[in-house]
Formats: structure tokens, sequence, C-alpha cells
């Protein structure tokens, strides 16, 4: 298992060593090696057991290093970055020659963000170089929200995690593309759909790659827990699905007859999105043979929600 603490000297030393480094952010945990440094960036994909062809984000804690790392940065792209940043938003750019290939998986763009989070920007502004960093689980599984659930799943594979406590929203960032004219949500995230608009204007959604994905973790199946999940009408569900051990991932209502994790009583989008990980690995040490759930409201980080779900329910 790997130790879990709080020492910002520690996880340098390790990232400048080339190893790997569990990180706190307020989106989820990410496993992060040192963007400079082949061997680390590939001991990544190994850890993760990742498909060399899913391209990861890159982390910077400064405007100035983001510009040694980019070709261009398009006006949209700039507004949202000085907005939204430090924060839930991942922009894709088309990258300098300092981003390693194996990072991008051959693509001449590259992703980055800049997360908020007191502790991890502590540990950036002590490095001179970008940390890649995938979300912190075994591919194609939930990710994690504490540091316990990168202990659970990557332990045997690090040698420390930094621990920020429970992470703040609890789905990743939303990442949208500047390669075409026409900025492209890739994948629904932590910022809203309606806060990017508010900045920039309308902006396109493509978010159902599937076999080949030409973007983020948006193969159709991800995002899964270990028991098969069910989307829908939970009463009708109940219904349907009565001779089964069934557990309820539910919105806001409450069901005392089952295993029930509610993910917001007062029916809050942001709580749901908060608990929304912790509430599908909950189920794993319940006895259910499946999980049934429901959509979130379609509006603002509703919709991430629901985008995640319906991955984890295509999944099995
Ligand atoms: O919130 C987050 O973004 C977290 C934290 C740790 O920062 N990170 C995260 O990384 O979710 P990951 O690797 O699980 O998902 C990143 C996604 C990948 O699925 C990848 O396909 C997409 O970003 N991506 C990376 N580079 C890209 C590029 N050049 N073009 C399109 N998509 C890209
Ligand atoms: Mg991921």
């Amino acid at each position: 298992m790997a130790a879990i603490g709080t020492n910002i000297n520690q996880a340098a030393e390790l990232l400048k060593a080339g190893g790997l480094v569990g990180i706190p952010t307020e989106t989820v945990y990410g496993l992060a090696a040192n963007a400079f440094q082949e061997d680390a960036v590939v001991n990544i994909f190994k850890a993760k057991n990742r498909p060399a062809f899913d391209p990861l984000i890159t982390h910077v804690a400064s405007m100035e290093m983001l510009t040694t790392l980019v070709l261009e940065i398009p006006e949209d792209a700039h507004k949202l970055i000085t907005k939204y940043w430090p924060g839930p938003l991942t922009v894709v750019l088309p990258k300098s020659a300092r981003i390693n290939n194996l990072i991008t998986s051959g693509l001449a763009s590259a992703a980055f963000r800049m997360p908020r989070h007191e502790l991890l920007h502590q540990l950036l502004n002590v490095l001179d170089f970008p940390v890649v960093a995938p979300s912190a689980n075994p591919f194609g599984y939930v990710s994690p929200t504490s540091a316990a659930h990168v202990n659970q799943q990557l332990g045997d594979k690090i040698d420390y995690i930094l621990d920020g406590g429970e992470c703040k929203i609890g789905l990743e960032s939303t990442i949208i593309s500047f390669i075409t004219e026409q900025p492209t949500i890739l994948r629904l995230g932590g910022l809203s759909v309606e806060d990017i608009e508010a900045e920039i204007g309308k902006v396109a959604v493509n978010t159902l790659s599937t076999s080949k994905p030409n973007s983020p973790g948006m193969f159709s199946s991800h995002y899964a827990p270990t028991k098969p999940v069910v989307l829908g009408e939970i009463e009708d569900l109940l219904e349907e699905n009565d001779f089964r051990k069934i557990g309820i991932l539910s919105f806001s209502k409450k069901y005392s007859d089952y295993p029930n994790f509610v993910l917001s009583q007062r029916a809050s989008v942001e709580e749901a999105a908060k608990n929304l990980f912790t509430g599908l690995r909950w189920f794993e040490n319940q006895d259910v043979e499946m999980i049934i759930t429901e959509n979130a409201p379609d509006k603002g980080l509703g919709k991430a929600i629901n985008d995640r779900l319906n991955r984890a329910s295509r999944s099995k």
C-alpha cells in the first residue's frame, strides 16, 4: 500500500525522480507523473492498464507554463481560461513540441488544465515541470474522490498519495476542444455547459464517441462499478426486477426497504455530483446483485451526472 500524507516535499522529490504520486484535485484524484520524463509517462499507462491511444491531461501551475506548451490560444479559449482557471475546465489546444507524443497518443493537440486545490497548487508551484495526471483509477473504473479510494485501487503501484481530503466537485473536469473553428465539448464535467456558454456563446457538444474515441474517457462503457447498473424510472425498474437483490442509487428520494444511497436529500445537483462516485462504490460492500438508478435533473452538473450514469449502465 502507498503512504498517505500531506508532505509536499516528499511528493515533489518522487515526481522529480520519475515516480508516480496520487494527487488531490477539486474534481477527482489524479495519478501524477513528470510530463517531461518519458519513462514516467509510460509508467502511468502501465499502472492504470490504460490503452496507449487514450491521451493524458497535462496540469499546469501558471499561464506562463501553458504558453510554452501550446502553439496558440484562440480567443474563446483565452476567455474561458481567464474566467474559470484554476477550476474544473480542461482545454484542448494545438500542442508545442515540448509535449511528448506519448502524452497525446500521437495527436497534434493536447489537453490542459489548472486545478483549483490549495495543497496541489503548493506542489505544482515547487516543480519546474508540468505533471500529466489521469484520474487515479484502473482504466474503465469509477474515478476516486478520496485518498483512500486511490489506495484501494492503485496503492500497490505507487509510493505516495498526497491527501487533500474529499474532492469538492466529485466529477472529472469538463473538456472542451478548440482544434476546430467551433468550440466543442468532448466530456461533460465539473463546469456546466451553461457556465461555458455564458462566456463564449453556443458550443457544440460531442461526447458520444464509442469504439474509436477522438477524445476523452468517452468510451461508451466507462465509469463502471463492479455490479451492473440499470438506469430508468426507479418505480418501474423495481417492478421489473423484483426477483433480484436490488440496491437503489436515488437522486433525492429515500427508499427504506432497500439498500439505498441518496445522492442529495435536498435535491442539489452539486451535492449529488460530489457524492456520485462514492455512491457507486458504496454498493460494492452491500448484499446486492444490481444497482438501479435514475437520472438527475438535466441542468447544470445534472447533465454530467447523467452522462456518467449512462456510461456506467452501458458497461455490463
Ligand atoms: O478532472 C480531471 O480532468 C481529472 C483530474 C485528475 O485532473 N483527470 C482526468 O483524466 O479525468 P483522464 O485521463 O481520466 O481523462 C482525460 C481525458 C481522456 O479520456 C482523454 O481521452 C482526453 O482527456 N484527452 C486528453 N488529451 C486529449 C486530446 N488531445 N484531445 C481530445 N481528448 C483528449
Ligand atoms: Mg479517467
